[in-house]
């Protein structure tokens, strides 16, 4: 196999996590839109590996079953105790048939900010160096809780030791382990053969296999990693927070050098699978999740959350909710607006503020422009739905559909009770409740007739301020029986 193709990378997520203190196990939380173990196995796919392993053993099923949604080709081998790290590798291999030959890369399933590209120089370093093993390596500034690179005076790698099992001069190290390594598979599996158990935790230390090969008389190297940021890994809740503002900075950059404005990067958030068009402008207090599209010169923000939406090219998003929807070209929404699945906004169309929509497809410059609920309704183009209008959905029991036709103008406060059709060009009165179709080119006025009861406070309300006002207004109408 080539450097570009390895023969296998392990991925190790068998452990519980115990430092996350939580339910979920450690490698299924999330940073922008993707479970940590999602982020290394979408990392070790770009090396296009014969075979990508990932050990599972702590919650095995939850995360088996998440595997197969992210990955359908990764395989699993099953760690049912989690007896450390090398074991973890050693049923890797089995699963794999026991001898895998060629390049095997192994990373832990809690390194999320890995790149692809930061594995490939790995293996590529390896192979050229001709090493039994190669070790990623970085300086950090707080090397707690990892393994220390030790180095013998001609400064070749001698091995590693845990920060639980080091000395106060091997802390001292600032070169450490990040987890990741490249090793010659069959060396890696006779290798595994002498890991002892001898140490603090009582666990058969994939780290353990450097010495091994070291002492054995093959070539162990050492990566020094860039960016120590890669490598981080997450052991608890802070370093979750550190890794997700980490790698939302990471991809606010990406977005920002290929021509997104982004106002506030400190307060957007993004996930990996957001996409942007040239001179998208994000402003402060933004979410962006899932797959969600914001098209060239769009505007989203601020305070704006959009999972799964498309934002069309030049429309404006302001103050908005929106999940699952579609935002037409130059169509405006909000300030406050609340668009729920299945809604469609056409071109130039609006949603404006204080209204809901849900399941509602709304033709090329209708406008909805205040304090509406519309829910299972078709309208189509030009058409101005009045301001506080309640498209009537629900009878307690099942959904019912509204249509509304082109260039209409409903009143204002109007309900539309579904099933109900109102045809090409109709009018509806303020204040009417529609219950029956209106045909085209009709004026539908459905509410009561008003009734004026003259006289009406200077008799019910005597001496009050009321009738104190309209006595100085008109004598006469105010004394009128
Ligand atoms: C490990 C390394 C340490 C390194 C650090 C980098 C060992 C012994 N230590 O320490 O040198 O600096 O990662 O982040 O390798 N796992 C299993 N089965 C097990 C034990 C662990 O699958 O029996 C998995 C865990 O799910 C996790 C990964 O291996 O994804 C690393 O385990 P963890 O307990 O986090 O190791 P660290 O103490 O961080
Ligand atoms: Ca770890």
């Amino acid at each position: 196999m080539s450097a570009n193709r390895p023969a296998a990378v392990v991925v190790l997520a068998a452990g519980e996590g115990t430092r996350m203190k939580s339910a979920t196990p450690k490698v299924l939380h999330e940073i922008c839109g993707r479970s940590l173990v999602g982020h290394v196995v979408a990392a070790s796919r770009e090396l296009d590996p014969a075979h990508l392993v990932v050990v599972v053993g702590h919650a095995r099923e939850q995360v088996t079953a998440h595997l197969s949604a992210v990955d359908p080709e990764v395989r699993t081998a099953v760690q049912y105790e989690q007896n450390g790290t090398g074991h973890a590798v050693r049923m890797a291999l089995e699963e794999l048939g026991g001898n895998v030959t060629g390049t095997v890369i192994v990373v832990c399933g809690d390194t999320p900010l890995l790149t692809g590209e930061t594995l490939r120089q790995l293996a590529r370093t390896h192979e050229t160096d001709g090493n039994a093993v190669t070790v990623l390596t970085a300086e950090v500034p707080d090397s707690t809780g990892y393994g220390r690179i030790i180095r013998g005076a001609d400064g070749a790698v001698t091995g590693i030791v845990e920060h639980k099992d080091a000395t106060d001069a091997q802390r001292a190290v600032r070169e450490i382990n990040s987890g990741v390594f490249a090793f010659d598979g069959t060396l890696l599996a006779d290798a595994l053969g002498k890991v002892r158990t001898d140490n603090s935790q009582g666990e058969e230390y994939l780290t353990d296999v450097l010495g091994i090969l070291r002492e054995a008389g093959h070539r162990v190297g050492a990566a020094v990693g860039g960016d120590h940021r890669q490598i981080l890994g997450i052991n608890n809740r802070v370093q979750l927070a550190e890794a997700r503002a980490l790698l939302n900075a990471r991809l606010l950059e990406q977005a920002m050098l290929a021509g997104v404005t982004v106002v506030d990067p400190a307060s957007t958030f993004v996930d990996v699978t957001v996409t942007f068009g040239q001179d998208a402008l994000i402003h402060p207090g933004t979410q962006l999740l899932g797959a969600t599209h914001v098209a060239e010169r769009a505007e989203v923000g601020p305070n704006t959350r959009l999972k799964d939406t498309t934002v069309h090219a030049g429309a404006r998003v302001d103050n908005t909710v929106a999940d699952s929807a579609v935002v037409g070209e130059s169509a405006t929404v909000g300030p406050f607006a609340y668009l729920r699945p299945g809604t469609n906004l056409g071109a130039k169309a609006k949603a404006g503020t204080y209204v809901e929509m849900k399941n509602a497809t709304i033709g090329e410059g209708t406008k909805v422009p205040h304090l509406s609920y519309v829910g299972d309704a078709t309208i189509g183009e030009y058409t101005n739905i009045g301001a506080a209008s309640v498209f009537v959905n629900y009878d307690g029991e099942h959904k019912h559909h509204t249509t509304i036709g082109s260039h209409c103008k409903t009143g204002s406060d109007n309900m539309f009770v579904a099933p109900v059709t109102i045809g090409d060009g109709a009018y509806t009165a303020a204040g009417s409740v529609i219950t029956k179709d209106v045909p085209p080119g009709a004026l539908a006025v459905a509410r009561g007739q008003q009734r004026n009861i003259e006289g009406w406070v200077a008799r019910k309300r005597p001496g009050s301020a009321a009738a104190t006002a309209a006595q100085s207004a008109a004598p006469e109408d105010a004394a009128r029986h």
